[in-house]
């Protein structure tokens, strides 16, 4: 079932637009946007449970490896990130945004210890780490903090949010 707030804002993506799913697992929202009729690239570095699918893009990759990035000078209308957290990549998700494009993030955030994996702080979006990413960079349509119950309790995290101006990631401080 691809998660609630994927399928609330998935609208806000222009049809037909490109559509990369970061992390994407069991492909539950590459399978999502390519039914509504979005090319759709899946990227994990296991994607044996990714089923071959027309609009469907397959890439096997480590997002962590410190390899370059998979995907270089291409652009995407929107991308998706849910249930994975790898900061570094940050930089890197928001260069594959094409200006318009919208980011779709839903993830768990600190708090969630209480209730089980993950637990580890490099897994945990910090309060307010997502508005902080899309701050000045990004018109905010929806952000959440919360506790939800369903597929289970956990401490969540989430944005949908649409890219201002000319494509940019975070100038080095
Ligand atoms: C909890 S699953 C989430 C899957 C999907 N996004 C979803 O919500 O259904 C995390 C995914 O991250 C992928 N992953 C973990 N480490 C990775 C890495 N270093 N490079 C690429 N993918 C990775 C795993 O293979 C797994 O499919």
């Amino acid at each position: 079932m691809p998660s609630p707030w994927i399928v609330q804002w998935a609208g806000l993506i222009a049809a037909g637009a490109a559509v990369l799913d970061i992390a994407a697992g069991g492909g539950r929202h590459t399978r999502f946007f390519a039914d509504r009729g979005h090319k759709v690239t899946a990227i994990d570095r296991d994607v044996s449970a990714l089923a071959a699918q027309p609009n469907v893009e397959i890439v096997q990759a480590d997002l962590e490896d410190g390899s370059p990035w998979p995907l270089p000078g291409r652009s995407f209308g929107a991308v998706i990130v849910t249930n994975y957290l790898h900061r570094p990549l940050f930089p890197a998700l928001l260069d594959a945004l094409a200006p318009g494009g919208v980011l779709l993030y839903e993830t768990f955030m600190e708090g969630n210890e209480r209730f089980g994996h993950p637990s580890q702080p490099e897994f945990l979006l910090k309060d307010g780490e997502l508005l902080e990413l899309a701050r000045g960079r990004f018109s905010i349509v929806a952000y959440e903090a919360r506790l939800v119950s369903e597929p289970k309790m956990a401490m969540i995290q989430r944005i949908a949010a649409r890219l201002i101006g000319p494509r940019a990631s975070r100038p080095a401080s």
